[in-house]
């Protein structure tokens, strides 16, 4: 379970962050008062454009980043209070979290098992499952910095599993993989939830959100301005898919930021 409540992050920009991004002022609220409740036995889309807030929003509930109001609960624990708890809990899969180039993904798999404390036997057992379910095993024992983007990120995701963890937070997990990858990895993650685990994703994509999510929250400029299944956004926004109600909010709430 995870529980969000009136989530607020700002972050301060440096002189150069803020000539970089031609702007006058020094703080950008990525997440604005942003509620919302994942369940076990769910998967929650996270669904917005570039800049959203999605990755922000994310962190926060990995206990990577402190909310600047507002508190998050993961399994009970509290995010800022309890954080070495959630991290024990969780799963967090990022594209911005780079695996060391030296290293091979078998590697970086041991480690990370170990670092949660976990037996030889059972690394082995797990590395066996994922590795063979993600294609990792014909380059498991290459340096990162050889692979691809899409082999990079098959290694990740199996790294961010290897301890089972209960509660599941993957940002844009399918970017950058092929279809036929893309389409193990939303598998997993139904695997994961129909055994009752609590999975929030982050997407862009459409369809992802639509076949994948029980349901949706769609947030603008850091505002989760609709949220339910794709049955009840639909009716919410009076259109036919969620490409259509996704561009009905937007026109609406990108006009009230200007
Ligand atoms: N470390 C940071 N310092 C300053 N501003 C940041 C930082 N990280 C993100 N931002 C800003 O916060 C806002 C939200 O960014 P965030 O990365 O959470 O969006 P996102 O929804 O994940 O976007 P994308 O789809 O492009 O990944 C953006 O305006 C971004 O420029
Ligand atoms: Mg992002």
């Amino acid at each position: 379970m995870i529980q969000i409540n009136e989530l607020t992050k700002v972050y301060k920009l440096t002189k150069k962050q803020m000539m970089e991004k031609k702007t006058k002022k020094n703080m950008v609220k990525a997440v604005d008062k942003l509620s919302l409740t994942a369940r076990p036995g769910e998967i929650y889309g996270l669904l917005g454009p570039n800049g959203a807030g999605k990755t922000t929003a994310l962190r926060c509930i990995a206990s990577l980043l402190k909310p600047t109001q507002g508190n998050i609960k993961v399994k009970g624990y509290d995010t800022v209070e309890d954080s070495q708890s959630v991290r024990k809990t969780i799963g967090f899969l990022t594209n911005e979290i780079k695996l060391d180039p030296q290293f091979s993904p078998r590697y970086m798999f041991g480690f990370f098992g170990r670092l949660h404390g976990l037996d030889e036997r059972v690394i082995e057992e797990r590395r066996e499952e994922l590795f063979d379910y993600f294609g990792i095993k014909d380059f498991q024992d290459k340096k990162i910095e050889e692979l691809s983007s899409g082999m990079k990120q098959k290694a990740s995701l199996a790294v961010s599993l290897v301890h089972n963890p209960e509660v599941i937070i993957f940002d844009e997990p399918t970017s950058g993989l092929d279809i036929i990858t893309a389409r193990n990895v939303t598998d997993y993650l139904k695997h994961l939830r129909d055994e009752g685990r609590t999975v929030i994703i982050s997407t862009h994509i459409m369809t992802e959100a639509e076949k994948l999510c029980d349901r949706i929250g769609i947030i603008i400029n850091g505002v989760l301005v609709l949220e339910g299944t794709l049955t009840e956004i639909l009716d919410r926004t009076n259109t036919k898919d969620l490409e259509d109600a996704f561009f009905e909010l937007y026109k609406i709430h990108n006009k009230e930021e200007e």
